[in-house]
């Protein structure tokens, strides 16, 4: 397999019930990656001191490449929670301003926020103000595919105080559909004095050493870090513990990887760094990615989604690969 060696910070993107602890520890013994962006939490319910903000805010293994992403309605509410993450060892703080599920946006959260420059610029100053860690917003294009109100919207929030962006070049009413329009990631870049990482539709090595050569400052990688975990080192080799400014050189990265050593190891970190409550409901979205290596993955997606316990799962999953034996080892040149 071939090595490449990309400077550019690659970030693992914030992902509802799949950006937790346990894909971290996964992610890391492959070697890592720069930043680890957390699964958006609720402002409201940090500061309601909910059940399961200790898990939300878990920055292990590795806390001082964590960044917090908080979604939140108001700029009273999420500065508040933004003080709370602030005591905590970490890369950053990033407000979420892209998240278009109906059952945020409706709350005034999520993309929402980038209806109003006034508010959105309103709330970074209160957030600002209150936190000494570094400022980052992800956002989308907007409410229409219009670069240049992208571009307003952006300086207000760089004028406030925002250090960093994350662009995944889609409307708010796009979802998934379309490609992401990545000429928007230089577009930004161009217009900002600070960093702009793009996001969006990276679905290989070779799509990302590109993107990455692009006209972006960073990487952020979704849905393929959790169909291939190893997809940072695979690009760039190991990356801790050095810092993300620094050239590594190559790693010696193996030919295949081995999926149900990958699938079962999975299933044990849940159970080490998740609650009971969350198994089964971030079992299924990880394996919603991590299936489709697999040529009859639709099929054990539906019969894992049918399972109550993760030890049924793994049972599930060994028997998959007794069955399929040649489908186990994975060459990583070849990830469908
Ligand atoms: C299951 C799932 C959950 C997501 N949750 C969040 C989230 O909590 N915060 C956020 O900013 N984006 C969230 N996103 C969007 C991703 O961060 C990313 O922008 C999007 O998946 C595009 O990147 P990709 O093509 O590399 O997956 C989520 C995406 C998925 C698939």
């Amino acid at each position: 397999m071939e090595n490449y060696i990309i400077n550019k910070p690659l970030l693992l993107a914030p992902m509802a019930e799949i950006s937790h602890r346990a894909l971290r520890e996964l992610i890391v013994s492959f070697g890592g990656c720069d930043e680890y962006y957390t699964e958006m939490i609720s402002a409201g319910a940090l500061l309601g001191g909910g059940p399961f903000e200790a898990y939300y805010t878990d920055g292990g293994p590795c806390p001082d490449r964590v960044v917090y992403q908080l979604a939140g309605t108001s700029g009273e509410q999420l500065a508040a929670a933004a003080a709370v993450l602030d005591r905590k060892e970490k890369a950053g703080i990033d407000i979420n301003m892209g998240c278009s599920a109906p059952a945020i946006v409706r709350t005034g959260a999520g993309v929402r926020w980038m209806d109003s420059p006034d508010r959105a610029g309103e709330m970074i100053r209160r957030v600002r103000r209150g936190i000494k860690g570094r400022l980052s917003v992800k956002l989308r294009t907007g409410p229409a595919d219009d670069p240049e109100y992208l571009i307003r919207f952006c300086k207000r929030l760089e004028s406030e105080g925002v250090e960093r962006i994350t662009l995944h070049p889609r409307t708010a009413k796009e979802k998934f559909k379309r490609r992401a329009r990545w000429e928007y990631v230089g577009l930004l870049r161009g217009a900002l004095g600070i960093p702009v990482a793009g996001n969006g539709d990276i679905d290989s090595a070779e799509d990302l050493v590109r993107r990455a050569a692009g006209d972006c400052d960073g990487v952020m990688i979704g849905r393929l870090a959790v169909r291939a975990p190893w997809i940072f080192a695979q690009v760039r080799g190991p990356v801790l513990p050095a810092g993300p400014e620094t050239a590594r050189a190559p790693a010696i990265f193996p030919e295949t990887v081995n999926l149900e050593e990958i699938a079962l190891r999975f299933l044990e970190l849940l159970e080490q760094y998740q609650p009971r409550e969350f198994h089964l409901s971030r079992a299924r979205r990880f394996f919603t990615y991590f299936c489709d290596n697999l040529l009859w993955g639709t099929y054990l997606k539906t019969l894992l989604a049918r399972e109550q316990e993760l030890s049924a799962m793994a049972r599930l999953l060994s028997a998959y690969f007794r069955e399929h034996p040649e489908q186990r080892d994975l060459p990583v040149s070849q990830g469908r």
